[in-house]
């Protein structure tokens, strides 16, 4: 049996949760009953990502203020910990990824232990596994750390194994593969390929693909991703766990570009670029194994269905 998403009576502390995933995580949450506490620094989160029906505190601060995320987990019965700088703040200031990503998560962690009934699930990123040996890649496989993202992302989840084992603290990542869809703003520079692509494909501009557009990537929309992680938060069994989160299959850049063309009635005009992003991964896509046999989860939404949902908000919200 699937862990039922109910969070009647209890109270929710989602960090990042005016960030992309962060705000459907309210959108779930506050579906579920549950009161809500958003903390989030506005860095790359928009309050215009809550959608206006939803009743929640809001916090504006950091995870790097450790008074203020201790006070925050002290008044949670669970934590949704997804604040963090992404790949290119991080590629670009690699001390600022270090003081959020791993300070933050240590800061909640911290917290945690002194509040030993609070639940934490930490999203952490496929990212961890580099050019993985084996595919589908599975939560055994040495982590490689190619960028200053994968190390502190890696580094919180580190802390989270740590603080399981030597303080009992309740918590479980989760490794998301990339995830897109509903409220993934191509406004926002940092935002993913999908939302970038929907964008200019509508718009007749060209798209620029690294290298021959062959590298492959695990696509998940965005409310399996996020049901998932709340899963996590909820089932006992997740418990010092660490779950890939992802489709299970492997889609490359051209393929989607391809099949959001489809979405939109438009053939993409593609232009290949040098071959080097900084996310220089030539193929993954998850084992999703041990999440489906552990906790029933699997993803509900095909990569078609998602792109479509995605370009229907798009238009929407123009
Ligand atoms: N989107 C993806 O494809 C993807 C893939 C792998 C992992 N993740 C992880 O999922 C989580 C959410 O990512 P997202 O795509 O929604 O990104 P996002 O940038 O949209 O959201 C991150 C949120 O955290 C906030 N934030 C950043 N630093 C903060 C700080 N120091 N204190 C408080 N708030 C802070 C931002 O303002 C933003 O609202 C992150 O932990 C990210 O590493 C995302």
């Amino acid at each position: 049996m699937i862990t039922p998403i109910d969070f009647s009576g209890k109270r929710v502390l989602i960090t990042g949760g005016a960030g992309f995933v962060g705000s459907n995580v309210v959108r779930a949450v506050y579906d579920a009953k549950g009161e809500i506490t958003v903390l989030d620094d506005l860095f790359t989160g928009d309050l215009k990502n809550i959608d206006s029906d939803i009743k929640y505190k809001f916090v504006q601060g950091s995870v790097t203020d450790e008074k203020l995320v201790n006070k925050l987990v002290k008044n949670a019965d669970y934590v949704a910990h997804l604040a963090a700088r992404n790949i290119i703040v991080s590629t670009k200031n690699p001390r600022e990824d270090y003081a959020s990503n791993i300070g933050g998560t240590l800061n909640v962690l911290m917290a945690a232990r002194e509040n030993p009934k609070v639940k934490v699930v930490y999203t952490s990123s496929a990212s961890v596994y580099g050019n993985p040996m084996h595919l589908p890649i599975s939560e055994n496989e040495t982590p490689l750390t190619f960028s200053p993202y994968s190390v502190s992302k890696l580094g919180g989840e580190n802390y989270c194994t740590a603080f399981y084992e030597t303080y009992g603290v309740h918590v479980s990542v989760v490794r998301y593969s990339n995830v897109y869809g509903v409220k993934q703003d191509p406004a926002n520079p940092y935002c993913g390929v999908v939302s970038k692509f929907v964008e200019a494909i509508s718009d007749g501009k060209t798209i620029s693909v690294h290298g021959d557009g062959m590298q492959t990537r695990d696509f998940t929309y965005v409310t399996d991703t996020v049901e998932a992680t709340l899963i996590a938060l909820l089932s006992p069994r997740a418990d010092g766990m660490i779950f890939n989160v992802g489709s299970g299959f492997e889609v490359s850049i051209l393929k989607l570009a391809n099949e959001i063309g489809n979405a939109l009635g438009k053939t993409p005009k593609i232009e290949h670029i040098d071959r080097r992003d900084i996310d220089n991964i030539r193929r993954r896509v998850l084992n999703i194994e041990r999440i489906r046999s552990r906790l029933r989860w699997q993803p509900r939404t095909t990569l078609r269905q998602g792109i479509q949902k995605t370009v229907d908000w798009w238009k929407e919200s123009r």
